[in-house]
């Protein structure tokens, strides 16, 4: 049978996708979450878009962040609280090195699929099925837990659910005012360790007293007192993306209802594929993630597809570039130069995490901090010596305080791993990690005086 509108992706080669068994039971939780309501509106993903326009021309920035894998065990309120917290800070200090607006984009309240670099997993000489993300399989070492069960696509959503409900609730209550965010990364900046970055927490602090001496305050303006914060997440598991979603009532386009931005990842953007197919389709803007294999031939048609030929359609694309520290040089100028080529309007951003996964001596997953900051940095050279916009960065990172990349002021060493390693997939960036990356972000941002965004300028 040939499927049409939304549906055409299951005519399309699927990659990484889990095979169900039981049809019925898929068909019944798909028919149940066509009922639900979706986590977000057409008009939050056109605000968004608009949002990621603005960083396309050096307007704003962009921060994306969150966890690698959401986890059913580890879900709490403390957990997101702790999250949207770090990630405020982070925004704060990016703020005032870039001296625009910062977009905030959780990787949450969906981020639960996993593409596997291998289909199976072998320990102490037993072969299962890989785990493929909490919504798919179980993270247990198990037959049985392995089995992909369709029926954790309604805890998925539910938590999912659960979720949204308090970033909604947290971005426009208490938790967003500048004062108390700012009281926040005062307190890490007060150890002695991260003395390094007083300096910028006083000017910043300067800047707040100014403000409040202007006689602006939270309470006065409410751009003091909430932020706008949005979520995305991979879009892997198309038949939970394509039960949610929906039709704007108005224009009849397709919403994604499962987040506002949904990406495709480095092992599922075949020009041809099902990933490709379904995402075209829907009006929320779409990230791509482009690592070392991304061809220009490639990229051009994936720009063209995904924009629907629409080129100047700014806000609509943006390019997760992901290479490994080291190879920024080799791989991003040919795919900047294919989209200037074309005259694509798209949002370049640097995801430094999944191209430096390595194993530590003792046997994790890790990442070395000075590899994600020498990423993001030969991701900014490359763009001010091309002229370009560097609009954003990709972190995995929780607000907990785990051990899972090594290094930062707070030193996490090789034997540290083991202490509190909790991800349910790749390794995270601490709390105060992920704030000392901000830091060292605003500084690269502040060396470059703004000439990270020299299209803009000239
Ligand atoms: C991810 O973002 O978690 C991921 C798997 O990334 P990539 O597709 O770039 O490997
Ligand atoms: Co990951």
């Amino acid at each position: 049978m040939q499927h049409s509108g939304i549906s055409s992706w299951r005519d399309r080669e699927r990659i990484q996708m889990p095979v169900y068994t039981d049809n019925d039971a898929l068909n019944a939780v798909e028919t149940q979450l066509r009922a639900m309501p979706p986590l977000v509106f057409a008009d939050e993903a056109r605000r968004l878009k608009r949002d990621m326009a603005a960083v396309s021309r050096g307007e704003a920035f962009l921060l994306q962040g969150g966890d690698c894998a959401e986890s059913f065990e580890q879900f709490g309120a403390d957990m997101v609280r702790d999250t949207f917290k770090v990630l405020l800070q982070m925004a704060m200090v990016l703020t005032y090195g870039a001296k625009v607006p910062v977009v905030k984009v959780g990787r949450i309240a969906g981020q639960f699929a996993k593409p596997r670099s291998a289909p199976t997993e072998t320990s102490n000489g037993v072969e299962l099925p890989s785990y493929r993300g909490d919504i798919i399989n179980g993270f247990d070492f198990d037959e049985d837990s392995r089995i992909p069960d369709p029926e954790r696509m309604i805890e998925g959503y539910t938590q999912a659910a659960a979720t949204m409900n308090m970033l909604r609730g947290m971005a426009k209550g208490g938790l967003a005012d500048i004062n108390k965010v700012h009281e926040w990364t005062l307190g890490f900046t007060a150890e002695d360790k991260a003395a390094d970055y007083r300096d910028i927490a006083n000017a910043l602090q300067d800047t707040m007293d100014f403000i409040r001496a202007a006689g602006l305050s939270p309470a006065k303006a409410e751009e003091l007192a909430s932020v706008d914060f949005y979520t995305s997440h991979e879009g892997l598991l198309l038949e939970y993306e394509e039960s949610l979603t929906r039709r704007d009532p108005v224009t009849g386009e397709y919403v994604a209802g499962s987040g506002h931005l949904i990406w495709i990842g480095d092992r599922t953007r075949q020009p041809d594929g099902a990933h490709v197919e379904f995402c075209r389709q829907i009006i929320n803007p779409i990230g791509l993630k482009c690592g070392p294999t991304t061809t220009a031939e490639d990229l051009k048609v994936l720009v063209d597809r995904l924009m629907n030929g629409k080129l100047d359609d700014a806000g609509r694309l943006m390019l997760i570039t992901r290479f490994g520290a080291g190879k920024v040089e080799e791989h991003l100028p040919r795919l900047i130069e294919t989209v200037e080529e074309m005259g694509a309007k798209v949002v370049w951003t640097c995801d430094p995490m999944h191209g430096n996964t390595i194993k530590s001596g003792s046997g994790y997953k890790t990442r070395p901090f000075e590899d994600v900051l020498s990423e993001v940095q030969e991701f900014f050279d490359v763009h001010q010596r091309m002229g370009t916009v560097a609009g954003g960065v990709h972190f995995e990172m929780t607000g907990q305080d785990v051990t899972e990349c090594t290094g930062g002021v707070i030193a996490v060493t090789d034997e540290d791993l083991s202490d509190r390693y909790h991800t349910a997939c790749d390794p995270r960036l601490n709390a105060s990690q992920s704030l000392e990356l901000a830091f060292l972000v605003n500084k690269l941002m502040r060396e470059k005086g703004g000439d990270t965004r020299a299209a803009v300028n000239s």
